[in-house]
């Protein structure tokens, strides 16, 4: 940071009681193949969490927005994208990767500032941005259907088709990365679509737009509609051009999604996030576990679907993990993401920030406050909440119930096995676990039990573009990632092809 000596001869300026001015962008979405304003001309303000400083303005899209990528996204999937080759969508996709490759450091600087998370986080993202566009540019030329062995004289085929216009609402933890597990499967398997960003970070996935000609996408095959959830989420779910919605977020707007899509019996996969329990027992290896526990539930600030927010912990090593991992959480350094030093950035925005500190309140009264617990001293501009540990929680307690997503870890005693089991199974949600042992049955006896869709050994978090990735329970259905990831944009058409000259035989 810059320091400036005080003007000699004159008083100090007093500090503005307001955000710090930046220099305002003005961001347009983009809708067949060309950046514009909302049909309305209303705008809304984008901010860098760090400063609270306005950064940009975006176009506030409503129905007739969205009525017009949908409009573009079905006429290019008729028209145009249908009818491309697996082969040229593969090396389009592979193409966009590269151009996140070259942009890798301006890229993450702008996901940085929008959305809060370090510097060094955000150009993970960027890496496994790209990585996940590659991935399905590969898959794209490895969709095939079956032949199927029926007893007839016939060939039974199963053929794989796009689904058609894809509606996806994505949130603002993972902005680029999120876009990118969205957009590649689907534009790989054959379909177009229209993208909904998350209103507090929609500023990545636009500056990658300016791209998507230059790489060879044509005009409506993603659009990108900005705009608040009711305003533009809403209408894309119920709009009837979109065939199918994919959705990251909330269970409560999960829920109000799935009953929208109801009407056209649209299909839905969602992914609502989790309460997921990060299990150490006595015999895991003790430095990685502390470790384990803080990564679980800090990376990303705890603004992570998966985060490691209850950490079950095994009585015989429980006090010494409690207090190894509260004198290590003491060393993280929180501060503006852009710093190369910073561990922990700001929350994503004020509204954030505050549901967190109100968790922060419940969990004082229900359980014992460890470490942080408040806003930093340090930083009273910008929505920076103080990484926080409570112990002796109760697993039926609300701070270990309901979803943070923010830098708020509990930490639950257990007796033995079956205790860990039962304790890590009992919350609405099963997104994610994670085991810390060195036993490998004990491990495997665990996994078997576990309800959740993503399960981590003596790790947590490591996210494999290889691997399906979704919950069981209100955690939602579907799944992204891999093989799966793909299967959500397909349909099957059977086909059944008689070879037999004279197969009516009773007539
Ligand atoms: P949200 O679920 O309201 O927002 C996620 C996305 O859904 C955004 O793009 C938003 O514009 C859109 N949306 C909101 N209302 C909609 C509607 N009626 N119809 C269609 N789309 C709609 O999440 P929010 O309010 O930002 O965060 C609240 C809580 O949700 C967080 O504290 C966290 O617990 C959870 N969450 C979980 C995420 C996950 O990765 N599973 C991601 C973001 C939030
Ligand atoms: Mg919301």
């Amino acid at each position: 940071m810059a320091t400036t000596s005080k003007p000699k001869g004159r008083p100090a300026p007093s500090r503005a009681p307001t955000a710090p001015r930046a220099t305002v962008r003005r961001y347009q979405m983009f809708i067949n193949g060309k950046f514009i304003n909302a049909a309305s001309g209303k705008t809304f303000n984008v901010f860098d969490p760090a400063t609270e400083a306005i950064i940009a303005t975006c176009p506030a899209g409503g129905p007739a927005d969205v009525d017009r990528a949908a409009k573009a996204a079905k006429t290019a999937f008729y028209a145009v994208w249908r009818g491309t080759t697996a082969q040229d969508r593969g090396r389009l996709l592979f193409r966009l990767a590269e151009r996140v490759r070259a942009r890798r450091s301006e890229l993450a600087e702008l996901e940085t500032r929008n959305s809060g998370k370090p510097i060094i986080e955000a150009e993970y993202d960027m890496d496994d941005t790209a990585t996940c566009f590659e991935y399905y540019g590969g898959l794209a030329t490895k969709i095939n259907g079956d032949v199927l062995p029926v007893p007839a004289v016939a060939v039974a085929l199963a053929m794989r088709e796009p689904v058609g216009v894809a509606g996806q609402i994505i949130p603002w933890n993972y902005p680029l990365l999120m876009a990118a597990w969205k957009v590649g499967p689907a534009l790989a398997a054959g379909c177009t679509v229209v993208l909904k960003p998350a209103e507090q970070t929609p500023l990545s996935i636009l500056a990658l737009a300016e791209d998507f000609e230059a790489v060879g996408l044509p005009p409506g095959v993603v659009n990108i509609v900005t705009g608040d959830g009711p305003g533009a989420g809403a209408p894309l779910v119920t709009h009837p051009d979109v065939r199918k919605i994919a959705f990251t977020g909330s269970a409560d707007v999960g829920r109000l999604i799935m009953r929208s899509a109801a009407d056209q019996l649209k299909r839905v996969s969602l992914e609502l996030g989790g309460k997921s329990p990060n299990i150490f027992f006595s015999d895991a290896d003790f430095e990685n576990a502390v470790d384990g526990a803080l990564f679980g539930v800090f990376i990303n600030q705890g603004e992570v679907c998966s985060a490691g927010s209850r950490v079950l912990v095994q009585r015989d090593i429980y006090k010494r993990f409690v207090d190894a991992t509260v004198a290590k959480a003491k060393t993280i350094t929180v501060g503006n993401g852009m710093d190369r030093t910073t561990k922990m950035g700001p929350l994503v925005s004020a509204d954030q920030r505050d549901r967190v500190v109100s968790y922060l309140k419940i969990g004082a009264r229900e359980a014992k406050l460890a470490v942080g617990g408040g806003v930093p001293k340090a930083h009273p501009r910008g929505w920076y909440v103080e990484p926080t540990i409570f112990y002796d929680v109760d697993n039926s307690a609300r701070i270990a119930q309901e979803e943070i997503f923010g830098p708020v870890m509990s930490i639950i005693p257990f007796k033995d096995e079956a205790d860990a089991i039962r304790l890590a199974n009992a919350t609405p949600y099963g997104l994610a676990a994670a085991v810390w042992t060195r036993d490998i049955f004990r491990a495997f006896r665990v996994v078997r039990e576990l309800e959740a869709g993503i399960i981590w050994v003596n790790h947590m978090q490591p996210t494999m573009v290889e691997a399906p990735w979704g919950g069981y329970k209100a955690s939602g259905f579907g799944r992204e990632l891999g093989r799966w990831g793909v299967e959500e944009y397909l349909e099957t058409k059977q086909v059944f092809i008689n070879l037999d000259e004279k197969p009516i035989g009773w007539y």
